[in-house]
């Protein structure tokens, strides 16, 4: 009882004091008591209830987040509404699965961009949410209010999910609002988000990909950048305004805020604030979890993805149907890849272990000085330490094995082994239930949206990775396998898979599906692999989730002591909790930066540099023909910049991560000035360390985005539709 108050006590302390701007990831809900005067001196002119309020309509209200489905518990991406109609913005890179879904060979929305000219052209796009935050509320009493001291790890985490269901299910209001319960500071506060989640969305308009993705994954995570990142929604809802699934009688929202969209541009120190659904960052993440990820987690998936995307990338450029199959999948492993490469190389640089541990020596010395604490965090760092360095040796183990049996026919396969299991069991009757059950597997669902050749590539490819990462002694199965089998050539093994296994095409499955016998199966070669990938990773798992349970644990206990040692020895400091998909706001400044000694980067770029980057019919950084004659005439409109420039994107100091993408970056009125849409090569290791003099957050501007929509593709029907605000 009396520590659980202890906690809340100190949770209310550790939120009250002084703050620094740019870092940091705020709830809205504090801003008042955290953030106004700060903000207030760097320049914002709206009044905390315009922020954020639950009675009248604040800025919060034109906030989305993005999700799939009805009842989403994070968000992809941010969107903000711009129009009295429900007219939404985000990212192209956010809408881009959409995009993707809509787009044929003959309707190229990916390749040629698409603009409704009004309501009727607008198209379902068909599974993805935009969640309004109706309120939020502190639930961490309550939620504490069914620990005890006696509980394990697991029992404390078991009774937490059942109250926070509880709590949910009492806010939902019979299903009307989906309420989040979320944990902050590693499980030391919680907080419930209510939010109204509309399913009805559509796409209204697009660019295409050579300005939405301009650059590609070669300019993807840096600075400069000339990408148009941006595409166009807009949320319906019932005659009563209320979320209702797609229905041609619903009507476009009528939102209770919408931003209105700025043409005045920035200048270096302009105020700026961002608000957005960040998704994760692990900013109290120890040395020894930096040690885990760079040499274990983040090499061993930057490995298979890379291979994955190098593969698709070959056929891809060949084929306009399987660019479009591949698009958002690609899209997704290809940045991921890249931003482990960076965080790999940026973590190092930035030597972000080496600070960690001098705040571990710190906090070891506090904890030292004292017997209570030492009782209680005597052993954390130790016990840290420990648990990720036995689960940097195994997470090889569990992720190569992990992926291979993923893959083509071994993941056909996988899904029969329960047929082989119940046959060996030898009961008649429940072999023929088995078999019936097979009936119902549609083969050709196994194949569809898939192109085979670069499916067969990608088979050969990971088996070789694998066979290269493991040798005999890591894993002896698999490489007896080979040597006796296949002679020690692995792509042997890959072809015989490819040219004799049951799960390598629907015809042979339906053949074997049609007279099945389980003692094929168990000679197929997927599924001898699929085996050997099972048995590699039983070894190791369920020491490795064991291991990760204590982490959990001790990062939950450290934060714990952390956020005491600096209630005790730097009273005042404001600490934020890490990103979790819930609604932050972060505020900060526009600002240009120093990658490199005597390297200076302007906080701005503009269409001149789309020209210098152009490459005729490249993948990445062909122009369309339209675009190059608008800049080339240097015919901007009202979008030029004083000096009859176009400004493409900018950069600012805000402290952003995934999933804050589509959001608005906004003025000192609460105008709507550009879209955040990534960060800075040089911190890519910002996730788990802010960098106040390297990281940036990368806008495109609105008024880019307004050129793109009313001089490149015409659309001002929308351009009509959108507040836009000048001051003179
Ligand atoms: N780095 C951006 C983010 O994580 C995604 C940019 C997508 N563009 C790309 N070339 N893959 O939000």
């Amino acid at each position: 009882m009396k520590k659980t108050f202890l906690l809340v006590a100190l949770a209310v302390l550790s939120l009250v004091g002084k703050v620094r701007a740019d870092e940091g990831m705020w709830l809205p809900m504090f801003v008042e008591r955290l953030n106004y005067v700060d903000m207030e001196k760097m320049g914002l002119q709206l009044t905390p209830e315009e922020l954020y309020s639950i009675n009248n309509s604040s800025l919060k209200d034109a906030i989305v987040g993005l999700s799939n489905g009805d009842r989403p518990r994070g968000f992809f991406c941010t969107g903000e509404i711009v129009s009295g109609k429900g007219l939404m913005f985000t990212n192209h890179h956010c809408g881009y699965n959409s995009i993707q879904k809509l787009s044929t060979v003959e309707h190229d929305y990916l390749t040629d961009g698409f603009w409704a000219k009004d309501f009727s052209e607008e198209l379902p796009a068909e599974g993805i949410s935009a969640s309004f935050l109706v309120r939020m509320e502190d639930v961490t009493a309550e939620i504490f209010s069914v620990l005890n001291d006696t509980m394990t790890w697991a029992e404390r985490n078991k009774a937490i999910a059942v109250k926070a269901k509880e709590l949910e299910e009492a806010a939902s209001e019979d299903g009307k609002y989906n309420p989040i319960i979320k944990g902050f500071f590693e499980g030391n506060e919680y907080y419930m988000f209510v939010y109204q989640v509309y399913t009805d969305v559509r796409l209204v308009g697009t660019p295409p990909s050579s300005i939405g993705k301009f650059g590609g994954d070669t300019d993807n995570w840096m600075w400069p950048r000339h990408t148009g990142d941006f595409s166009i929604f807009r949320v319906y809802a019932d005659a009563e305004g209320n979320p209702a699934a797609y229905s041609p009688e619903n009507k476009p929202l009528n939102p209770k805020h919408h931003l209105p969209v700025s043409l005045d541009g920035v200048k270096q120190d302009d105020f700026t604030m961002i608000w957005g659904f960040p998704g994760t960052t692990e900013r109290y993440m120890t040395s020894f979890g930096i040690d885990y990820n760079v040499e274990s987690f983040y090499p061993t998936i930057h490995d298979i993805f890379k291979l994955q995307t190098d593969v698709m990338d070959e056929f891809m450029q060949k084929d306009a149907a399987v660019n479009i199959m591949y698009a958002d999948n690609k899209a997704g492993l290809a940045n991921t890849w890249k931003n482990f490469e960076g965080q790999m190389l940026m973590l190092r640089k930035n030597k972000v272990a080496e600070r960690k541990a001098e705040l571990e020596a710190q906090f070891t010395e506090w904890v030292n000085a004292n017997p209570a604490r030492v009782d209680e965090y005597g052993n954390v760092l130790n016990t840290l330490a420990e648990n990720y360095a036995f689960a940097a040796e195994v997470t090889p183990s569990i992720y190569y094995p992990n992926f291979v049996s993923q893959t083509g026919p071994i993941a056909i396969a996988a899904e029969f082994g329960a047929y082989v299991e119940t046959a060996n069991l030898k009961d008649k009757e429940a072999v023929k239930a088995a078999e019936e059950s097979l009936q119902g597997i549609d083969a050709d669902a196994y194949f569809a949206e898939t192109h085979k050749a670069l499916e067969d590539k990608t088979l050969v490819e990971m088996l070789k990775l694998y066979y290269n990462t493991f040798d005999a002694e890591a894993n002896p199965e698999f490489y007896n396998l080979v040597e006796k089998k296949y002679k020690g050539d692995v792509v042997a093994l890959a072809n015989d898979i490819l040219e004799n296994s049951i799960f390598a095409s629907a015809e042979s499955i339906k053949a074997f599906i049609a007279k099945p016998n389980a003692k094929k199966v168990e000679k197929d070669p997927a599924y001898v692999v699929f085996n050997t990938m099972i048995n590699h990773m039983l070894g190791s798992i369920a020491p490795y989730r064991a291991s990760m349970q204590i982490i959990d644990e001790n990062n939950h206990l450290f934060v714990k002591g952390l956020r005491e040692f600096y209630a005790e020895t730097q009273p005042g400091k404001s600490l934020y909790p890490d990103a979790n998909s819930s609604l932050r706001m972060s505020y900060g400044s526009v600002r240009d930066y120093q990658p490199a000694d005597a390297v200076q980067y302007d906080y701005v770029c503009t269409a001149n540099g789309i020209l210098e980057k152009y490459v005729p019919g490249d993948y990445e950084f062909d122009v369309p023909q339209r675009l190059l004659d608008l800049i080339n005439a240097k015919d901007f409109g009202q979008y030029a910049d004083e000096n009859g420039e176009l400004i493409v994107c900018f950069l600012s100091t805000n402290d952003i991560t995934g999933g804050n993408s589509g959001s608005p970056i906004m003025n000192a009125k609460g105008e709507l000035i550009g879209l955040a849409f990534d960060g800075n090569w040089e911190a890519m290791s910002g996730d788990i360390n802010f960098e106040p003099k390297l990281q940036r957050t990368i806008n495109v501007d609105a008024r880019y985005v307004l050129f793109v929509i009313d001089k490149f593709a015409g659309a001002t029907n929308l351009i009509d539709e959108l507040t836009i605000v000048k001051s003179n």
